[in-house]
């Protein structure tokens, strides 16, 4: 029988790479709003296109009055007998990076799929309702084998474990931070340690997987960051064998109180720590992400004369196949179909 998931995988990359191919028409612009809402539309307007039932469990708020992908969204076809999927999704991790012109904005989007099609996915990923997680990511070598890394230990005995496994010494580890307020006694903490610091302004999804991916020039990222995010690199991270491990970080007083209010979390909810397993549950998990600007994970886009060139990567928790794909927009022949008018959209 046909795997389902091989026929919509390279149509997920289509969906990522026209998103940031919109994008790209915003890159340095300035408005991170105009370049969300074009990334969303040519990836709603893929979708259009692509035989499945996708229920949108991680997105944007409707209420968080920005454009985006919408929890609860439904997207694909639902043309009878297509496949059900949940999807965690960000058209641009980066906004600001997109306005600015800088590096380490991409186009991400992750899916899971049930083993049997009449099961409901939507529980395969959590919605996470705090605005923050804690969150601390590393690859699969520190991942397997005894000796464990732990949310709450001390920084400098994680990073004596992570040093150990990679054979490395802490002084030649690079941990990746957002570079906040809230991370200044983690970022004083590690560099006491003397393991070297590079901190990014945003655009947390490409820095969590980087530890995972061979040769990143990263080892480990930790900090605080948002919690849609976490969901997604986590999938990310499934597939590559390597962990993430999050718990809520409510921001203030008032956020616990509603927390606890309009959710109905408890202590032991707030102290629970998520592995990727439970992030991203089952054995049938699509990651893929395209490349807006230079990041660890992937090369962002570049025009040649004829050409716009994309780099995405594509990755299957079940058998955790990883490829790498560049492809060449011929521009004069490519479009990009939008789906707030149907137009098809040349380069
Ligand atoms: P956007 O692309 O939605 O702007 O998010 C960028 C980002 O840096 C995420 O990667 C990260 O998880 C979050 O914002 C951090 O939030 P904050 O900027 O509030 O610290």
């Amino acid at each position: 029988m046909p795997d389902p998931e091989r026929q919509i995988d390279l149509d997920l990359v289509r969906a990522t790479e026209n998103a940031a191919m919109a994008a790209w028409k915003w890159f340095g612009k300035g408005d991170k709003n105009i370049a969300d809402g074009a990334a969303s539309d040519a990836m709603r307007g893929m979708f259009q296109l692509i035989h499945c039932k996708a229920l949108v469990r991680i997105g944007e708020g409707r209420k968080d009055d920005a454009p985006g992908i919408f929890t609860d969204e439904k997207l694909g076809t639902w043309v009878e007998g297509s496949i059900p999927l949940a999807v965690a999704v960000d058209p641009i991790d980066g906004t600001t990076l997109t306005a600015k012109g800088l590096p380490g904005a991409v186009s991400v989007l992750a899916v899971a799929a049930c083993d049997d099609p009449n099961d409901d996915p939507a529980e395969l990923f959590p919605v996470i309702p705090s605005y923050y997680m804690e969150k601390i990511a590393y690859g699969p070598k520190v991942a397997e084998g005894p000796g464990k890394i732990r949310m709450d230990a001390p920084i400098d005995e994680n990073l004596d474990i992570i040093a150990f496994k990679l054979k490395k010494r802490v002084r030649d580890l690079v941990a990746v931070l957002l570079d906040r307020p809230r991370h200044q006694h983690m970022i004083d903490a590690i560099r006491k340690a003397g393991c070297g610091i590079r901190l990014i302004s945003d655009g947390d999804v490409a820095a969590a997987i980087a530890p995972s991916l061979p040769n990143s020039g990263v080892d480990l990222y930790i900090g605080i960051g948002g919690s849609p995010e976490a969901v997604i690199a986590s999938a990310a991270i499934k597939c590559l064998g390597g962990e993430h491990l999050s718990r809520m970080w409510p921001r203030d007083d008032a956020e616990r109180e509603s927390l606890v209010k309009e959710h109905g979390c408890t202590e032991a909810d707030f102290s629970k720590i998520w592995t990727v397993n439970e992030m991203a549950r089952g054995d049938h998990i699509i990651f893929v992400a395209t490349g807006i600007s230079d990041s660890p994970m992937l090369r962002g886009i570049r025009y040649d004369q004829q050409h716009c060139i994309t780099e995405s990567i594509l990755m299957r928790s079940r058998f955790r196949t990883v490829r790498r794909i560049e492809a060449f927009h011929n521009i004069d022949s490519k479009t990009i179909r939008l789906a707030s008018t149907g137009e098809e959209m040349r380069l």
